[in-house]
């Protein structure tokens, strides 16, 4: 008997190892030998931990499943018989069932520490694609494929491979940004310790692409156990030939390393992250150059955020036509959309862009948890426009995002209920901003905290009107003036919040203006 229970930090958070201990205990007290596979997670976090049993139709899942229920749970597997945790095949939840996993294909399937789980499972067939097509093809596949950068900007992919291919420089590098900030996101940790393969497959053709030699994973200190699955995957994927001198029995060689960033959300900005790198304290630099062409320790360099990298494998294997099918508009492909906050239904949901704003937080989310009415949902980090329900007919797409002053940015979804107060999130977003500014230019450095003293005046009712002119002028001024996206977008909350819910600022909203 087969059961698969995650290492995810997400689980392992919940007591995952302690339940996994549990049920070896109970399978040895009843003389039965069974296996345990340590996956990573299937992303349905209000199950975790999830115990899933190999049947014949597929993995059967449980949860969540505390210590005391492991021995339950076992008798019940093994006998076929019913359980109160028992929610049936996993992949027939609607959940799952509603998903487009191509991006996420392996991840709570495979052992993450196993190579030859990953090959069995269509792992190194993107490269092997890539290596038959040659760099040229490689890129155009990329480009046609659509995929865009999916660190938030969502910039073309291919286009930025094409300018590093084309960049002149005795070196060239990969660089691979895992500084995953955003509030309410983490689909780069569990890619990178439920399928590190993927990301390194991805990586190991983008050089191949370009001509680059070396590459860097730049991943969060927080993520301990994301580091240490990377670690362990870099020394397999060297031990069998897919890293070092002669990839894959190739004519290239590529290699690569952890860095372990220090908790810096501005080292998630690239040319920060490339400072940090270098060994200095992460700054802003301006651009141009840009890295591609100008990038790590001066020589042309790929950034990419790790959902990118670990799209190509997918793209290379099943062509750029098969991907660029699914999505709307100039969004194509897949989304791995992380729901968090306030949400019955937590986790990671990947589908094809397009999928309105309300269906994924009342249809797929469930609502709040706490039962209480949405009132906001923050998309894409802390530098994300918070929306009312009156917006949830917006379609998950860049472009539709941004007509309506929002970003998708890293697909993270945080919903609020009708007890949260929107001034204090605004000030909570100019704070964000004051605390983490790296202080190269003004407008962020000096306007942030500016930005909170004026809030708190609002807040406190001092001369609303006027206060409230000087933050929208404050706002302007930060968003066309500031170097980086952080003091430049944060704005965006700080004016979503007033505009959409100008009563938590004391304001009287339009509409029951025009009514008086
Ligand atoms: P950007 O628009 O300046 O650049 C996007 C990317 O395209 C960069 O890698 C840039 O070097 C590259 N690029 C631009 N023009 C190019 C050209 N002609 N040729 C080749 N490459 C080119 O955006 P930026 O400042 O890099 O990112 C801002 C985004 O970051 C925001 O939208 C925000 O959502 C996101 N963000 C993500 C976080 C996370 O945790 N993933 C945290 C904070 C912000
Ligand atoms: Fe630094 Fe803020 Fe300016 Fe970005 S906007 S360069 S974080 S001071």
């Amino acid at each position: 008997p087969r059961f698969f229970i995650p290492c995810d930090a997400a689980a392992i958070a919940v007591d995952a190892d302690r339940v996994a201990e549990a049920l070896q205990v109970a399978a040895g007290a009843r003389g039965v030998a069974i296996d345990i596979v340590r996956t990573g997670s299937r992303g349905l976090h209000w199950l975790e931990p999830l115990v899933e049993y190999a049947t014949r139709d597929g993995r059967i899942g449980y949860g969540p499943v505390s210590p005391g229920d492991a021995a339950g749970v076992l008798d019940a597997a093994l006998a076929g018989t019913s359980h109160p945790l028992c929610h049936g095949l996993t992949e027939a939840l609607p959940f799952f069932a509603k998903q487009t996993r191509l991006t996420f294909a392996r991840c709570g399937i495979v052992d993450p520490r196993s190579l030859e789980d990953y090959i069995a499972h269509g792992g190194y067939r993107g490269l092997a694609a890539a290596l038959d097509a040659g760099p040229a093809a490689t890129v155009a596949a990329v480009t046609e494929s659509g995929l865009r950068g999916r660190g938030g900007a969502g910039f073309p992919t291919g286009i930025k491979w094409d300018t590093v291919a084309k960049a002149q420089g005795d070196r060239k590098y990969i660089v691979c940004n895992a500084d995953e900030g955003d509030s309410g996101t983490f689909a780069d940790r569990m890619i990178m310790e439920g399928d590190p393969f993927v990301l390194i497959e991805g990586m190991t053709i983008a050089a191949i692409a370009v001509g680059a030699t070396y590459g860097y994973i730049y991943v969060r200190s927080e993520y301990p156990h994301a580091i240490a699955a990377l670690e362990h995957a870099l020394g397999e994927a060297r031990r069998k030939g897919m890293l070092g001198a002669a990839i894959a029995g190739s004519s290239h060689g590529f290699d690569m390393e952890v860095r372990v960033g220090a908790g810096a959300y501005v080292c998630g900005e690239e040319t920060a992250l490339l400072d940090s790198l270098e060994g200095r304290r992460g700054v802003v630099r301006a651009k141009p150059p840009l890295p591609a062409h100008k990038g790590l320790f001066g020589y042309p360099t790929v950034i990419n955020n790790v959902l990118s990298l670990a799209s190509v494998p997918i793209i290379l294997d099943k062509g750029a036509a098969f991907y660029r099918d699914f999505g709307m508009g100039r969004s194509r492909g897949t989304m791995p959309i992380q729901l968090a906050g306030n949400i019955r239904h937590p986790g990671l949901f990947e589908v094809g862009f397009g999928i309105t704003l309300g269906e994924l937080v009342d249809e797929i989310g469930g609502g709040t948890a706490s039962g209480r009415q949405v009132r906001a949902v923050q998309v894409g980090g802390p530098l994300g426009a918070y929306f009312p329900r009156e917006l949830f007919d917006t379609p998950f797409d860049y472009e539709a995002f941004a007509a309506r002053d929002g970003l998708i940015g890293h697909g993270g979804i945080v919903v609020f209920d009708d007890s949260v107060d929107m001034a204090r999130q605004a000030r909570f977003a100019m704070e964000f901003c004051a605390v983490e500014s790296c202080g190269k230019c003004t407008p962020c450095r000096v306007g942030s905290t500016r930005g909170v003293e004026v809030i708190d005046r609002v807040i406190a009712g001092e001369q609303r009107a006027a206060n409230l002119a000087v933050l929208e002028d404050l706002c302007h001024t930060m968003k066309l003036g500031s170097l980086c996206a952080l003091g430049g977008f944060t704005p965006y909350p700080v004016m979503s919040a007033l505009t959409h819910f100008p009563e938590d600022f004391g304001v009287t909203p339009p509409s029951r203006q025009a009514a008086e």
